[in-house]
């Protein structure tokens, strides 16, 4: 059974708080935040004020995925916003290994996300730090894209790394998530999926989030 994240970029913005209040009623495990600073990405989000409305009203883990250059200098403020897992871009961070204990200094759990191109193996010597590892599925910046199916493979030889250093980390995946691309995610050893646009679009959100907690 994944943890299911959905990811808050596809809600209702004019209904924030509703839709906080249906993921809190779901069987979702955790409330993806997609955070954007139209540098890093060619998109822009939204920033603290926002995330930390959600908190506000959020019963369950704030797993909040940073699309920004230059995180360091934002880390303290993101707990303050209520952020419990707080996930960085490889490519976005030249001193990958400070920014981390930055985070962990916060009292946070650590994330690394990776693009769709970059490989594994930048990762060999810092998995052993990490809480977590997003896997990007589609390239970052915008909902309701296209799944890339090589991300399965990816997924699997991230276990295999994982399985082979006896760690914990936990395998997250990121873009293009619907029931048939999850099976296939949780099958090659994902732990939990994230699902913007499927779960938003659907008429019954809280019922396909129970779905996609079954696979
Ligand atoms: C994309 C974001 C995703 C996005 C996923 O840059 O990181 O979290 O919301 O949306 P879907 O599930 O629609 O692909
Ligand atoms: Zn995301």
């Amino acid at each position: 059974m994944a943890i299911i994240s959905p990811s808050m970029l596809s809600c209702d913005f004019a209904n924030i708080q509703r839709d906080v209040e249906m993921i809190n009623a779901s069987s979702a495990d955790w409330f993806h935040i997609d955070v954007m600073d139209g540098v890093f990405v060619p998109n822009i989000s939204f920033g603290f004020p926002v995330l930390a409305a959600m908190s506000k009203h959020a019963k369950k883990t704030m797993d909040v995925h940073l699309m920004i250059v230059n995180p360091d200098q934002y880390v303290a403020e993101f707990k303050k916003a209520g952020a419990h897992y707080l996930t960085v871009h490889y490519e976005a961070c030249t001193h990958l290994h400070r920014t981390i204990q930055l985070i962990k200094a916060e009292g946070m759990k650590v994330g690394v996300a990776l693009n769709p191109h970059t490989p594994l193996s930048v990762l060999e010597e810092i998995l052993p730090e990490l809480d977590l590892v997003l896997i990007m599925s589609v390239n970052p910046g915008f909902g309701g894209q296209k799944f890339i199916n090589a991300s399965v493979e990816k997924v699997a030889k991230l276990k295999s790394m994982i399985v082979a250093k006896n760690l914990k980390t936990l395998i997250e995946v990121d873009g293009g998530v619907n029931l048939e691309t999850g099976a296939r995610l949780v099958k090659a050893g994902a732990d939990a999926l994230v699902a913007g646009s499927f779960v938003f679009g659907s008429e019954n959100p809280a019922q396909t989030i129970a779905e996609l907690k079954k696979l």
